[in-house]
């Protein structure tokens, strides 16, 4: 970690996090977004292949596009910042090396590699890019609780025309996309939240 920065508990974070639409006319700290990333970058995924690739808008010609796309939802290009989380499972396999840990013996990287990419290669472009997207949605939700814990409020979207976007950003076809996040120091409170109660969502066996 880069800087030693006074964050929320994770409890703070999950409970007071609500989805924001409009934002104070200030830009992110850099670093703050630096160590937002760092955090987010310990997501966990299956055999650790990290599919994520985050995209931040800041440029507000470009945010004016996005917001477009995302059928004028104007929390777009109030926010200072809007974080495109995308998933680039063909990235992930012709770099498959990259993945293996460092401290495995050689043989056994070669085995891993081969045994990766056997498997998703037996799969379509389209199938392993849906597997890649629910890796990736993990990064999304802790990217979203590194935003609410570094003070910083956002709203998750998917409420944009994919085509749109990936042409704006000039993105490969193969590309998903888990959502668009503007983040930014809140300019209101968002809604009280309604959710279902324990008995309907959790089960004891
Ligand atoms: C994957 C996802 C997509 C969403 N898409 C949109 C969207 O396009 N526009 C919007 O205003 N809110 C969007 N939301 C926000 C939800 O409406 C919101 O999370 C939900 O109502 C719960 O409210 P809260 O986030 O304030 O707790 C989305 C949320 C998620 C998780």
């Amino acid at each position: 970690m880069t800087k030693n920065i006074e964050t929320t508990s994770v409890q703070q974070a999950i409970e007071s996090r609500r989805s924001i639409r409009k934002y104070a006319q200030q830009p992110i700290d850099r670093e703050d977004l630096q160590h937002i990333f760092e955090l987010v970058r310990l997501s966990p995924s299956a055999w650790n292949l990290q599919p994520w690739r985050f995209h931040v808008v800041i440029n507000e010609d470009l945010k004016q596009k996005l917001e477009d796309a995302a059928y004028g939802q104007k929390q777009v290009t109030s926010a200072p910042a809007v974080i495109v989380v995308t998933s680039d499972m063909e990235d992930v396999l012709a770099n498959l090396t990259e993945t293996v840990h460092p401290g495995l013996p050689e043989e056994r990287k070669e085995e891993e590699v081969a045994t990766l990419s056997a498997f998703f290669n037996g799969m379509s472009v389209e199938d392993r890019g849906q597997w890649g997207l629910t890796q990736t949605n993990i990064a999304f939700g802790f990217l979203m609780i590194a935003v609410q814990g570094m003070g910083y409020a956002s709203n998750p979207m998917l409420g944009f025309d994919q085509d749109k976007v990936r042409e704006l950003l000039g993105l490969p076809a193969h590309v998903k996309f888990a959502g668009i996040l503007p983040i930014g120091k809140p300019n209101s409170e968002g809604h009280p939240h309604h959710r279902f109660d324990l008995n309907k969502i959790v089960a004891f066996h």
